[in-house]
C-alpha cells in the first residue's frame, strides 16, 4: 500500500491494511535490528525530536535508537530543564521545535488529545507515545507484532487484559487493534478499574481473573499504578494482588501454554509474580526488542520519503 499518513495518532482511526503494513515493515527493520552492524544511511539529514512531558524509560530510549539506526538525527527535549519550566505552552514549544525544522515530533504528554493537537498545528510528522489516559498506539503495535511472532495470525485468538484497565492507554489502544484483527478480548479487573463503557467495544469484562484465563492464548498484565490507592480504588496492594496478581500457579489455569505480556515498567509482586516475569511464557524483553523495530518502521513510513530500505 502506498502510505499516506502524516502522523500516527492513535489505532483507532487505523485501518486493518494500515496495521498490516506497519507490521510488515517491522519485520523487515527487525532483520536489520538484528545485524552485528545495524546502522543504515536511509534517513541520513532527517531529524526526530523527543518530547516528553511525562517519565519514560522504553518508549523514549526505543524511539531514540530506532532513528539512530536508520541514520537520522535524534533530540530529545529535556522538559524539566526546557522553558516549559518557565511557563512556555505546549503550542508555543511544538512551534518553537518545528521551526529548528525537525521532520517528526514524538510527544508524550499527560493530556489526552495532545498529539493530535499538535499534528493539528506542525507540518512536521507527529508520533503519539502516549497522551493520558487516551491512547499509546506504538505500544500495541508492538504488543501485536510480539502476538503474532509468537502465535501466528491472530483471527480467533483469546486475550486477557488485567489489570488498571480504567487508567490504561495500552488497553485502550490495544483493544483498538485486537478487535480490528478479530481477536476475542477479555478485561479483567476490580470494579472500581473496570470502566463499564468500555463493554460497548465489543470486549468481555469480568472481574473473576480465575475463570477468565481459562483458554486464553496470552495473557497480558498491566501496571498498577500506586498512585491509585490513595484514591480508594483498591483496597490494598495485598488484596489486590491475591485477585489479579499473575502467578506461575494461577497462569496454569489456561490450560495452554500461554504467552504473557506487560508493557512496563512492573511491580513486581503486585500485578506480576517474579516467577512469571522471568518464566518461560514471559516475553516482557522480547516486546522490547520488538518496540524498537515497530518504531523503525513508523519512522521509516512517515519520513522515509521515496527511499525504499523497504519493498
Ligand atoms: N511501556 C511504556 O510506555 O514504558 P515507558 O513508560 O518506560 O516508556
Amino acid at each position: 500500500m502506498k502510505w499516506q499518513r502524516k502522523d500516527i495518532l492513535g489505532i483507532e482511526e487505523m485501518s486493518v491494511d494500515e496495521i498490516r503494513h506497519i507490521l510488515h515493515t517491522a519485520k523487515v527493520m527487525k532483520e536489520i535490528l538484528m545485524r552485528p552492524i545495524k546502522k543504515l544511511p536511509t534517513l541520513k539529514g532527517k531529524s526526530v525530536v523527543n518530547v516528553f512531558y511525562e517519565a519514560s524509560t522504553r518508549t523514549r530510549t526505543s524511539f531514540e535508537m530506532a532513528a539512530k539506526v536508520l541514520g537520522a538525527d535524534t533530540t530529545s527535549l529535556a522538559i524539566a530543564q526546557s522553558s516549559v519550566s518557565k511557563g512556555e505552552s505546549l503550542y508555543d514549544t511544538a512551534r518553537t521545535i518545528q521551526a529548528m525544522r525537525a521532520d517528526l515530533v514524538v510527544l508524550r504528554h499527560p493530556g489526552s488529545g495532545s498529539a493530535k493537537f499538535l499534528a493539528d498545528i506542525l507540518d512536521s510528522g507527529v508520533i503519539n507515545a502516549g497522551d493520558g489516559q487516551h491512547e499509546h498506539p506504538t505500544q500495541a503495535l508492538l504488543d501485536i507484532f510480539t502476538m503474532e511472532e509468537n502465535l501466528g495470525a491472530l483471527d480467533g485468538k483469546n486475550v486477557v487484559i488485567v489489570g488498571d484497565i480504567l487508567h490504561s492507554r495500552v488497553a485502550r489502544s490495544n483493544v483498538w487493534g485486537l478487535q480490528k484483527l478479530g481477536v476475542n478480548v477479555t478485561l479483567v479487573g476490580p470494579p472500581t478499574l473496570l470502566p463499564v463503557e468500555m463493554e460497548g467495544f465489543g470486549v468481555k469484562m469480568t472481574h473473576d481473573l480465575n475463570s477468565a484465563l481459562l483458554g486464553a492464548d496470552v495473557v497480558m498484565a498491566l501496571r498498577l499504578q500506586l498512585e491509585r490507592q490513595k484514591s480508594g480504588l483498591f483496597p490494598s496492594l495485598r488484596e489486590y494482588s491475591l485477585l489479579y496478581g499473575l502467578t506461575a500457579e494461577r497462569l496454569k489455569k489456561t490450560g495452554k501454554q500461554s504467552i504473557v505480556l506487560h508493557p512496563g515498567p512492573m511491580n513486581r509482586g503486585v500485578e506480576i509474580a517474579d516467577d512469571v516475569a522471568d518464566g518461560v511464557q514471559a516475553l516482557i524483553e522480547r516486546q522490547v526488542t520488538n518496540g524498537v523495530a515497530i518504531r523503525m518502521a513508523l519512522i521509516y513510513l512517515l519520513i522515509g520519503g521515496s527511499s525504499n530500505v523497504v519493498a
